[in-house]
């Protein structure tokens, strides 16, 4: 495949949970540009109109007004289809609340962890049943929550921001410290609304004060998650150049990027701008002939956690081996990632094994041929469909529609790529 021309991914599906979210919790209208239109954000939506919450409809080239207002309590259970980001975070909305309600999902979703929030949210002071020992469906009663110090056992934006959101329907301080520092897009939105958010020797500490949230616009950079399956396709094509346009590039949703570099593909950023307190660019791709193996720190996963799939992918392209230390969480993902990778590498002719928490791949210049089992799970159709494009492959994929969690137009955007570029360059 050759590659020409410019595409844009999807809005971030992180950044469009956190703005419906805020927007939500604002007095007044709030008007968000570029949401993410993918079913995880469309559920955030669902949901929120559930408990009062005035949404226009999440479509294509719309701008989806918010209209904020006391949050009611919810008639039904709030169902969070497969989004673990939808659950996590309304528990923290709902535990500042005086009313009851139950969450639940889809059979992915209610195999999830979510003690690593019920736990916090319990310390704070939030009465959450137990029933199936913390996975959904869960009935959370809020009320008068107290401050909070808490230091969480993993690097998770997830907890962090359940946290945040606490306290500021709650109306009481958080300090929250992680292990590693994982995508901060809350962090960034409040501060951007002009709240009282500090960086406090390596702990984030808030302090809701008295002022409402006020509304706002915003215009939502594309997802980097996203641009990363397109980024990909260009450094494994054979010839030509991609313009990524118009992605977030915040540092700690990058380290795609940089370990890329190490293997030996170099992306360019240019046009480099803010957006609502998020850095975005435009990402210049080009085809890397000659990738090489390397070494994922535990310090780096925060930072690409969502695109360990595709590196795998492209690891299986490079000379040598390639590891992924303290990857453990991927198996608490939309899938057991960390086991489906392996499995799915081996099942298209590539050496990859799961080791204890660490993830091993060796390259080869075999084309990959076989069928590959997502579980549904979008991010791993989309990596092993870009591995599908490569001369000789004949990668098979046991669905695609999963897509459609966090970039609906996958597979077209990824035709586009080739079509453009055939012939040419
Ligand atoms: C997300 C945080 C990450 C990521 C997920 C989205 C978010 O999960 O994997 O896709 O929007 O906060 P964790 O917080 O569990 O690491």
């Amino acid at each position: 495949m050759k590659v020409r021309g410019a595409v844009r991914p999807p809005g971030d599906k992180s950044i469009s949970h956190r703005a419906l979210m805020l927007a939500a919790l604002a007095r007044g209208t709030s008007e968000i540009t570029g949401l993410l239109t993918g079913e995880d954000v469309k559920s955030t939506a669902r949901v929120l109109r559930q408990v009062g919450v005035r949404a226009s409809a999440v479509r294509d080239g719309v701008v989806v007004r918010v209209e904020g207002r006391p949050l009611t309590a919810p008639r039904s259970p709030l169902h969070c289809g497969n989004s673990g980001t939808t659950a996590r975070l309304m528990l923290g909305i709902l535990a500042g609340q005086r009313f009851p309600a139950t969450l639940t999902g889809d059979a992915s979703l209610r195999r999830r962890p979510m003690r690593r929030v019920t736990e916090p949210l319990r310390a704070m002071g939030a009465r959450i049943d137990d029933a199936h020992g913390d996975a959904l469906p869960l009935t959370i009663r809020g009320g008068r929550l107290h401050a909070l110090t808490y230091t969480s056992p993993v690097a998770s934006a997830q907890v962090k921001s359940a946290l945040l959101l606490a306290a500021l329907t709650g109306k009481v301080a958080v300090n929250v410290r992680e292990p590693y520092l994982s995508r901060d897009h809350t962090e960034r939105l409040l501060l951007h609304l002009g709240l009282d958010l500090r960086y406090d020797d390596g702990a984030i500490s808030f302090q809701p004060s008295a002022i409402n949230v006020p509304s706002f616009r915003l215009s939502i950079p594309g997802d980097a998650s996203s641009a990363a399956f397109l980024v990909a396709a260009a450094v494994l094509a054979e010839g030509g150049e991609l313009r990524v346009e118009n992605v977030g590039v915040n540092p700690t949703r990058t380290g795609f990027l940089v370990v890329l570099q190490r293997m030996g593909a170099h992306v360019e950023r240019v046009n480099l701008r803010d957006e609502g307190g998020e850095p975005v660019a435009d990402l210049i791709a080009r085809p890397a002939p000659a990738l090489r193996g390397t070494e994922v720190t535990a310090a780096e996963v925060p930072t690409l956690v969502d695109e360990v799939p595709i590196l795998a992918a492209l690891a299986s392209r490079a000379a040598g081996e390639t590891t992924f230390r303290e990857v453990g969480e991927l198996r608490v993902k939309e899938s057991n990632r960390l086991e489906l990778i392996a499995a799915n590498l081996r099942a298209v002719g590539v050496d990859a094994r799961a080791l204890g928490n660490d993830l091993h791949v060796q390259g080869t210049t075999r084309p990959p041929r076989g069928q590959v089992e997502t579980a549904r799970d979008h991010r791993l159709a989309m990596a092993f469909a870009v591995l599908g494009t490569i001369p000789g492959a004949d990668v098979r994929l046991s669905e695609r529609a999963s897509v459609s969690i966090s970039y609906p137009r996958f597979f077209a955007d990824l035709r586009k790529l080739g079509e453009r570029g055939k012939g040419k360059a």
